[in-house]
Parts: C-alpha cells; structure tokens; sequence
C-alpha cells in the first residue's frame, strides 16, 4: 500500500494526475446517483467522487460507513468552478475513484468525530480515546504540543545542554505532594517513590560538572486533580552552574519567546515585568496575579484600625488587614451571583464578604450604617468609586484576605465578562515574574516552618542573618513563572554549602537528625566533594500547551490523561494485581477486590 499524496496536498496542477490517498471516511453523500465521500487523514481532506459508469464501486458505496479505513485510486480532476469548496485547501480539486480498497470497516462511533463532541461527557470520549483524538482539534494540540517540544530542545541543545534521563524508580522526597510507591521485589518490604521532580538528581548532575541539564520529565504527584493538575505530567526542567537570578529570567525569557515564535508565529515582548510575593498578594491577592485587568485590591488597616465598624477594627487590632477592590460596573450583581461569591469566600475562610454598591447616586449596604461619614469619603475617593460600582472588603489574616479578595476579584471578571466586558483576552501575554518569596512558611497545622518552594533553595544572602533571629522575614532566591494568572513554572538558586543546607533542615524546618541523614546524607556529603554554585527551574509543559491551544485543561492537551479520580477509562487502569504478583512483592491487600 503506497499513498502518492496526503489527503490536504492535491491542487489544481495536479489535475489529469493518477493518484492513491488513504484515510478515513469523513462523510458520505448521495446526490442522486452520483456518489462522493470526503477522505480525511492527519493532514487534511479530499473529495473523492465514484466514476458513475463502475457498477462495482457503486455497489460498494452502498456498504461505506463513516470512519472505515480506505484507500482510492483513481485521476485528479478540477472541479466546477460552482462546486469548488474555497472552506478546504483542496476544494478546487477531487479525486475522481477507479478503485476502492476497504481496509478496515468502522462500526458507528459511540459519538460524532466533530467539534459537537465537545458537549458530549468527557468519560465517554476518555473511554474511546483513540476516537476523541482523531477530531481535527485534539490531533492539532497534539500537533502543537510537538513542536513546542521540539522548539524547546532546539534552543536547549543551542545554548549548550545536555538532555538527560533521570530515574523513574525513585526515594520519597520532601516536596510536599503525597507520592506514588512502586514496591520493590528484590527488597520485600522497602518501596521505590515515582518522582515529583527530578530535583535532587538535577542538582547532583550539576555536582558532578554537567553544568548545564534539561529534560522533558516525567513527574508524579498524588494529589487532588483539577483542570490544571494531573497525577501524572510533564515538566521543562533545567539546572545550571555558576549562574545568580538574572541569568535565569534572561534564559527562560529566550526559550519562551522561541517556543511562542515556532508554534503560534507570534513574537512576545521580553524582558517580562517583575514583581515581589507581598505586591503581588496586596495588589491582586495572589501569589500568580492575572494581569490583563486591573480591579486592584487596595489596603485600608489604617483607615479602620479605630473605626466603630468592630469587624474591620477588629481584624486591624489582631494584627491582621481591611482590603476592598472595586468590581468596576457590578453593581447589578443578582442575589445569585452575590450568594455564590460570598460561599466562595467562606470556602475560603472568611466570615462574610461585606460590600457597598453604588446606585443612582446611593450608596447601598448592610454595613454602611457602621461606616463614619470620613471612612466613606476615605473609601470613595481611593478606589475612585462610581455609579454602577460595587466594593468588597476581606477583614482578617493577611494572607487569608488577600485570597479571598483574589479569589472574589477573578469571580468578579467572570460576572464582568458575562455582562459583555472583555477583560483577559486569551491571546494578551502577560508574563510575569513573581520574586522574593519568603523562604519559610509557618504551617500552623504542623506547628513549625515549612519551605515555601522547596528546601533546597537558596537565601537571599542579606538575609542569612536574620535565619536564627526572624526566619520569616527571609527571602528566598525563588521565582515564579506566571503567565495569565496560571503558575507556568518555579524554581530557585540552590544551597550548595553543606553546613548551610544542614542548618536549614535542622534547625529551620526542624527535620530530625536521623531523618535528614537517611533523606539526604548522600546530598550533604556530595557538597563536600566539590559543589558550584547552582540554580535552576522547572515549567509545566502541559500548562503551556494548554494556554497556547487557548484550553480550559491540561486534559485536552495530554493524549492519555486520567480523570478526576485518576482513572484511565480507555484502559481500565488502575487494576487489581494477581494474588502470584502480591504475593511476590509480599503485599497484602486488605481492600475487596471491586
Ligand atoms: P514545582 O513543584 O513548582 O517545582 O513544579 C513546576 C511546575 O510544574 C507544573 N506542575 C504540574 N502540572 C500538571 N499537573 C501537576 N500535578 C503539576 N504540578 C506541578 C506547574 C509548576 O509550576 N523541582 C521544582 C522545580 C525547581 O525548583 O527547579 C518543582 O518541581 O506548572
Ligand atoms: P456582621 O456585623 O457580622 O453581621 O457583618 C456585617 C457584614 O460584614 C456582613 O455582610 C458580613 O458578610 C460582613 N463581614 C463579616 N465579617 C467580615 C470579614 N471578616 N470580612 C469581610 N466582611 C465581613
């Protein structure tokens, strides 16, 4: 079986040329006697029509379903200027048939292989993947998602890295997520840990003087799936030697300029804005702000750390924060819309979301009999208050107050958008750099300091002073990659002196001796023997296909993806193990089998 073209390559100046396509049929129409069928593969589509005079082509024609796989041969010929398709590359020509050969007949698909499938339940088109991928869109992504990977390794390879595989079978790590265990035969009792990262093993290529790495890696976390998080997914992930902050934003700048330039042909505007942690979150209460629109939160503790309103005194004097933003032009939110926002915030911790409309010249609310005449002139005036506007507030915890305002002001787009506004235009590229984030963290459910990123991540070097007498207020030498208000990717400049990393296990993040000595004693020893400084980052791949596919989920732009609950419908995984396989590993399940 030979094909001559692919089905989007004839044109005219092929007309009067034999030629064979294969393919699957896109659709089949009788015009009174005369038969034709659209011929659809990876690349695009032709028309091919049955000569009339073959009785055994017609009789065949009768037998066709949708998606069967044929191949026709036959002549090129032009079409009628008045039955030319300008929709199709192809649409100036035909392939008018001398033979058929069926070589694969097609049930019924349990859905239509057009854009209608995406209204029909996404288990049914997991189940039937290999179907749900044949639609022109989901082989396009797939497409995409290629040439981005190849922009990627391109440019790596063109600045001096080396690609490098690390393990599969790894040990738990501290990287936060729960992680996949994977027992181990040879040593009955003692488990392997799927990586979440190749973080450790980047940082000893880079002790034993590799000085440049990437991957496209395969990572695993156990975590609760959403749009943006699968089980199982694939990072850009680099680290270098000798390198210091700036060298980073440059690189990744370079690389994602490339990878927009070789899939969507559009050039982005670097060097990206920068930003702090703390600017972010008191500006947009988030630490991945979207920023193609304003609706800025701003801070009033000031204004109220003395007002009779006790909710927002209240929250002043117990060291916490008053913060409100304008929902420009939201002032005709429904009761509905008003209830949802204020369960979101309460999902979020908050104790109500107070808020004042402003209404034919009126200021309306359940809370502006508590507000002094001063208070109200002091809110109008900083967030430039109009007609049609409407105001929230989030009184309490810092940190927890600017996610409820983050969180409302993103609602509030949606409210906006559906009212007409156009906000975040999916092909505006906001790239931000999100920087200086604490080092630590206090978990106040473990009663200690946790890394913010990671702990291998470097101080910023003023700050080492302060590691002993005010861990919080240390900043970390990490950054963010934010684009649109999804977290792209992270990463960080490294320890790489021992008694450093030694100090930050210990006597930080409290992790007991014996367990920092069997976690990472092989780490602490290898920066004895030699260490370069180093730093590196790690981009989900996925979310960036994603955004440059203008996806609502990583799902769409990975061929296998798992569900919500982590299955794989088309395989039927996870699956139960053979007693002769538990019994192997010596594992006993105490769960029924289903
Ligand atoms: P981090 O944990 O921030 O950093 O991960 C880097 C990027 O990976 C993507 N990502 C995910 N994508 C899909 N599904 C998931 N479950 C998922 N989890 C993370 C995100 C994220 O920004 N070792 C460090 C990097 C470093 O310091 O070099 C790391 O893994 O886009
Ligand atoms: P209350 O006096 O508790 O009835 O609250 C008055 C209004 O303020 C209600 O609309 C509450 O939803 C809102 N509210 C209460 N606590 C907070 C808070 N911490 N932050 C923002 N709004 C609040």
């Amino acid at each position: 079986m030979k094909r001559s073209h692919h089905c989007n390559q004839l044109r005219t100046e092929n007309a009067g040329s034999p030629a064979t396509l294969v393919g699957w049929i896109d659709s089949l129409r009788d015009h009174g006697g005369v038969f034709f069928l659209d011929l659809r593969d990876r690349e695009g589509k032709t028309q091919v029509v049955l000569d009339p005079e073959n009785q055994t082509l017609a009789e065949l024609f009768s037998e066709l379903k949708p998606e069967s796989v044929i191949e026709v041969s036959g002549e090129v010929r032009n079409r009628e200027e008045s039955t030319a398709n300008p929709n199709l590359d192809t649409g100036e020509i035909e392939l008018f048939a001398q033979t058929i050969i069926v070589h694969n007949r097609s049930q019924t698909p349990p859905f239509p292989l057009d854009d209608s499938a995406d209204k029909v339940g996404e288990d049914l088109r997991l189940t039937y993947r290999y179907l749900d991928l044949r639609r022109v869109s989901n082989l396009q992504a797939l497409k995409l998602r290629h040439q981005a990977s190849m922009a990627i390794r391109t440019f790596f390879d063109d600045q001096g890295f080396l690609e490098i595989e690390t393990p599969i079978l790894f040990k738990s790590t501290p990287e936060g997520a729960r992680e996949f265990l994977a027992p181990s035969r040879l040593n009955p009792g003692k488990f392997y840990a799927l990586p979440q990262s190749p973080q450790q093993y980047k940082q000893m290529l880079m002790v034993a003087g590799v000085e440049r790495y990437y991957q496209l890696a395969r990572c695993f976390r156990d975590e609760d799936l959403r749009a943006d998080r699968q089980p199982e997914f694939t990072q850009v992930d680099l680290e270098m030697s000798f390198i210091d902050r700036e060298d980073m934003y440059a690189l990744i700048e370079g690389l994602l300029k490339e990878v927009w330039q070789k899939t969507l042909g559009e050039a982005i505007q670097t060097p990206f804005l920068r930003m702090p942690f703390e600017e972010a979150m008191n500006r947009f209460g988030s630490d991945k702000p979207d920023m193609r629109f304003d609706l800025e939160i701003v801070d009033f503790s000031e204004d109220f750390r003395n007002s009779d309103f006790k909710v927002f005194a209240g929250a002043v004097s117990s060291g916490g924060a008053v913060k409100a933003f304008n929902a420009k032009g939201l002032a005709d939110i429904t009761q509905g819309e008003l209830k949802h926002l204020e369960e979101t915030a309460k999902s979020l911790g908050a104790k109500g979301l107070a808020f004042i409309k402003s209404e034919n010249g009126e200021w309306k609310s359940p809370i502006l009999k508590f507000l002094s005449d001063s208070e109200q002139e002091t809110l109008k005036s900083k967030l430039a208050v109009e007609d049609g506007d409407i105001v929230f507030f989030a009184a309490g915890p810092w940190e927890s107050s600017c996610n409820i305002l983050g969180r409302t002001r993103l609602e509030a787009a949606s409210l906006l958008e559906k009212r007409g506004a156009s906000l975040r235009d999916p092909k505006d590229w906001k790239f931000l750099w999100v920087i200086d984030f604490p080092l630590m963290m206090h978990d106040e459910e473990e009663g200690r300091f946790v890394a913010s990123h990671h702990p291998f991540t470097s101080p910023v070097e003023e700050d080492i002073p302060l590691l002993d007498s005010d861990p919080q207020k240390v900043r970390g030498q990490h950054y963010d990659i934010v684009l649109n208000g999804v977290e792209l990717g992270g990463g960080s400049i490294r320890i790489h002196q021992p008694e450093l990393q030694k100090k930050v296990f210990e006597d930080i993040l409290k992790i007991p001796a014996d367990v920092v000595k069997s976690r990472f004693g092989y780490m602490l020893e290898a920066f004895t023997f030699g260490a370069p400084p180093h730093g590196g980052i790690a981009l989900g791949l996925d979310r960036m296909v994603a955004i440059l596919t203008g996806r609502e989920s990583i799902r769409d732009v990975i061929a296998f993806p798992k569900t919500q609950k982590g299955q794989d419908l088309m395989t039927d995984s996870p699956g139960s193990a053979t007693d002769k396989q538990l019994r192997d590993l010596k594992i006993q399940s105490v769960e029924e089998d289903a």
